[in-house]
């Protein structure tokens, strides 16, 4: 079994202090429940509500939904984590009701406080999309929002079965709705997402979707973040006609 550095991609400088001092662990594997309630045994772990590389992320996404529809009234968001997001489209879009789905509970119950003031227009999921996908309404969405976590359950579910996932959440959506996604690319090795994020990796859910639904956008993106210089791409499908 590989073994992995205790470090995670928001807390570089803490953990390389760790792994000077030599501690390794094993990544819980599969990338199930058990990975992000440890994750999020602190608050906010990937620093999202502070970091200027997280923000910059979220409002090139947020301006993808915008150049779309401006006014969007339903919105899914897969993986919602504690908020972060989901606060921005409160607040960016202030007629939509949002259902947001997560599956650590220390995650969604920090949501919980954080979106206090949106409350009658946020509904919190606490559930595994893989499980719950079937509750979730066909064909009701304007747009779904699904960042940094399918690669998870890549690496979690058969090929197969992330292809239906993928066409399945596609069809969550009103006819002319938009899938965004943004999804880094080849994370550095000694972060446990390094295996889940290679180049060819992510290149495949693109080729995936490329099949199920029609390209709207999609964009490259190098920034830094802690010190160190990150890839992502934002990409933004449609369902096909
Ligand atoms: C790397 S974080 C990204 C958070 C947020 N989407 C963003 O872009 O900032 C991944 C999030 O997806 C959640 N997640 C992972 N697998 C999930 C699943 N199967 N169902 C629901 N949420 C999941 C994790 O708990 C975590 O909050």
């Amino acid at each position: 079994m590989r073994k992995y550095e205790a470090i995670s991609w928001g807390d570089i400088a803490v953990n390389e202090k760790i792994s000077e001092r030599g501690f390794q662990t094993k990544a819980p594997e599969p990338w199930s429940i058990d990975y992000f309630e440890d994750k999020f045994a602190k608050s906010d772990p990937w620093k999202y509500f502070t970091s200027t590389y997280e923000r910059t992320k979220y409002q090139r996404q947020l301006d993808v939904i915008k150049d779309r529809n401006p006014n969007p009234q339903r919105i899914l968001e897969i993986g919602s984590a504690e908020g972060a997001m989901t606060l921005l489209l409160a607040d960016q879009f202030p007629e939509a009701n949002i259902t947001a789905i997560e599956i650590s509970s220390n995650a969604l119950g920090r949501a919980r406080n954080n979106l206090l003031r949106f409350a009658d227009r946020i509904e919190l999921i606490n559930a595994d999309i893989a499980e719950y996908e079937p509750r979730i309404e066909d064909s009701c969405y304007d747009i779904c929002i699904w960042s940094e976590s399918i690669y998870y359950l890549g690496a979690r579910l058969p090929l197969t079965a992330t292809y239906d996932l993928l066409g399945s959440v596609m069809d969550k959506l009103k006819d002319r709705g938009l899938l965004v996604m943004a999804n880094t690319l080849g994370l550095p090795e000694g972060i446990p997402e390094h295996v889940l994020t290679k180049r060819p990796i992510i290149d495949c859910y693109y080729f995936l979707l490329s099949s199920l639904a029609s390209p709207i956008s999609k964009s490259d993106y190098s920034e830094e973040k802690l010190g160190r210089m990150y890839e992502y791409q934002i990409w933004a499908f449609e369902p096909k006609l």
